[in-house]
């Protein structure tokens, strides 16, 4: 595995980093606990020493997973990777949006990082995961009804009491970084970034390459789309995203397929799986210091840790981005 420090915090991150809202099941139509405790397992004995997870993830259930997971690891060895700021069981602050838990009932989720409420969701995450410090700690989306700095002072006071060893934002632009570094040193941004979206190139990239902060790509498959295995117009659980998803429209899973053929033989002569190679691809793009992988069970884990062995030259990787440059985007 490759290991990277996040900004200059001292957190030491696996560059391969275990995402676990699938396994929390809540929008990936349910979840198989066991599986995805051995997921986490699989892939630390391959050197994934980093988990990212967060309490929206099914309201709770995949920090649980995760702490079940930990229990039996030396905890200086794993990194935990948490957020705050999106609440379901109290309606205050910017509404997200209306969905429906693992059991099927409605709730109303909103973006709300007041300091308060921050100190209460880091007491309940500390207590499912079993710990008593946070590695990242990030806010996971903005929060309009809150100022910037206020949320920022509230972690300060967490890393001040030893209950958060760095802080992150998610989902954040380059003026939100700017504002919240006026009350602390930001480690990272969690931000998307797959081959089929690429938006963070423009500005994000520049910024936090020049201001060393990492960039924690997620949904790096474009959850699962890249691995070659989705077909046009296939079926998903109507409780599944990808349901409806703009990029699982059956006009772009065709042309994304097209594309993946285009670079399935040099995946083929390296012994590679298409994802392995779309994984060692997006951790060649200049700035992005982790790729934040979710996998439902011990097998996909494992073929994702092992992304890491896969070798790309500089030809190799210009090849696959001139053939992306190609694939027409999404509408
Ligand atoms: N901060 C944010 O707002 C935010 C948003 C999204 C994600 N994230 C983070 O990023 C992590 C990763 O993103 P993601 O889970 O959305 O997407 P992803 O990593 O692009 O895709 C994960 C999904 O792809 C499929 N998959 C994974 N490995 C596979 C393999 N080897 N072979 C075949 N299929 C495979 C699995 O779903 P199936 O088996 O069902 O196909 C899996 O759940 C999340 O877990 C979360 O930690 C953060």
């Amino acid at each position: 595995m490759e290991y990277i420090e996040l900004g200059n915090s001292g957190v030491r991150v696996s560059r391969i980093t275990f995402g676990s809202w699938a396994a929390g099941g809540w929008m990936w139509g349910g979840t198989e606990q066991n599986d995805a405790v051995g997921a986490i397992r699989a892939s630390f004995d391959l050197g994934v020493t980093s988990i990212d997870t967060a309490p929206i993830y099914g309201q709770g259930l995949s920090e649980e997973i995760v702490g079940e997971a930990i229990k039996t690891l030396p905890r200086d060895q794993v990194q935990i990777l948490t957020k705050f700021g999106m609440r379901w069981d109290e309606a205050k602050g910017d509404f997200a949006m209306k969905t429906k838990n693992n059991e099927g009932q409605d709730i109303d989720v909103y973006k709300y990082a007041a300091p308060a409420s921050i100190i209460k969701e880091c007491e309940d995450s500390l207590r499912r995961l079993g710990t008593d410090y946070i590695d990242l700690y990030q806010i996971h989306w903005p929060d309009k009804t809150t100022p910037i700095p206020e949320t920022m002072e509230a972690v300060q006071r967490l890393i001040e009491q030893g209950k958060v060893r760095a802080a992150g934002v998610s989902n954040y632009s380059v003026d939100q970084m700017k504002e919240a570094e006026t009350v602390l040193n930001l480690a990272s941004n969690q931000v998307p970034y797959s081959m089929v979206r690429r938006d963070i190139e423009k500005d994000v990239v520049p910024y936090c390459l020049e201001n060393n902060k990492a960039i924690l790509a997620y949904s790096p498959m474009q959850l699962g789309l890249l691995t070659g295995k989705i077909k046009p117009g296939q079926h998903f659980e109507e409780s599944d995203l990808r349901a409806t998803h703009p990029l699982f429209k059956p006009e772009f899973v065709t042309r994304v397929n097209a594309f993946l053929d285009k670079i399935r033989p040099m995946a083929e002569t390296k012994n590679a799986t298409l994802g392995q190679l779309v994984l060692r691809w997006t951790l060649a793009q200049p700035g992005v210091s982790v790729a934040l992988v979710g996998a439902r069970n011990a097998e996909q884990a494992v073929q994702n840790a092992h992304a890491i062995d896969v070798q790309l030259s500089p030809q190799e990787v210009d090849f696959i981005t001139n053939e992306l440059n190609q694939l027409q985007p999404a509408k």
